[in-house]
């Protein structure tokens, strides 16, 4: 049996709180509460655009959110200082466990694919510059159906692009949404508890598995 890794992008290899630095020249303090307002509405907006079937691609999303954040915060700024976070936005770093957990995932022969919200295109140049893209045999991107996580309907098309199985594939992902949408369509899922704060909804759908790193991760689906 050959196991097909699926890795959730953003919030799990990425960390789109990359851009607090950047943010602090504008709000200070408050840098850390604007990058997470951004977040949470970059992410509600892709749930509402899946669900009205009004699809535009994730950096419409992104932009849109940070338009809602600025008015949230009352900070007026140029076109130019937008585009340069969003420019952040588009090189965000990688978690620093990242490429060791890569490394033992790929020693240990999994089927590895980059799954995202996120455009083939913008997750391609993020992985490039993070310097592990050669570490998966392709990205499936929603954007080549014009849907959001978690409609099932993405996760099967994962399946298909990934030529997998449910039974045989893991979600890996920090964002418990995206883990309860796949284990609801049918695929196994691992949480990647990247922070002890962090909160799984509590909707009786659990996670197949709890890790609090990529590499101890790895680790227990290796155990399976
Ligand atoms: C992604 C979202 C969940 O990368 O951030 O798919």
């Amino acid at each position: 049996m050959t196991i097909t890794l699926a890795f959730d992008v953003y919030g799990t290899l990425i960390d789109t709180h990359g851009v607090i630095s950047a943010l602090e020249k504008h709000v200070g303090n408050r840098a850390t509460e604007f990058s997470r307002v951004w977040r949470e509405k970059q992410l509600e907006y892709s749930f509402r655009r899946g669900l009205m079937q009004n699809y535009a691609n994730f950096a419409v999303c992104t932009g849109n959110a940070l338009d809602y954040t600025c008015a949230y915060f009352k900070l007026a700024l140029s076109i130019e200082e937008k585009e340069e976070l969003i420019g952040v936005y588009k090189l965000l770093p990688a978690f620093a466990d990242v490429n060791t957990g890569l490394a033992r995932a790929k020693q240990a022969g999994f089927r590895m694919f980059a799954f995202s919200n996120g455009s083939a295109e913008a997750v391609e140049l993020l992985l490039q510059n993070a310097g592990i893209a050669d570490c998966f045999l392709g990205v499936v991107s929603v954007d080549e159906i014009k849907s959001y996580k978690p409609n099932p309907g993405v996760y099967s098309h994962f399946l298909r692009r990934a030529d997998a199985v449910g039974a045989e594939t893991w979600l890996i992902s920090s964002n418990p949404f995206d883990v309860i949408g796949a284990v609801s369509f049918g695929m196994r899922a691992a949480w990647l508890k990247r922070s002890p704060e962090a909160i799984f909804d509590p909707w009786g759908i659990e996670p197949t598995l709890i890790a609090d790193s990529l590499v101890s991760l790895i680790e227990q689906i290796g155990r399976k």
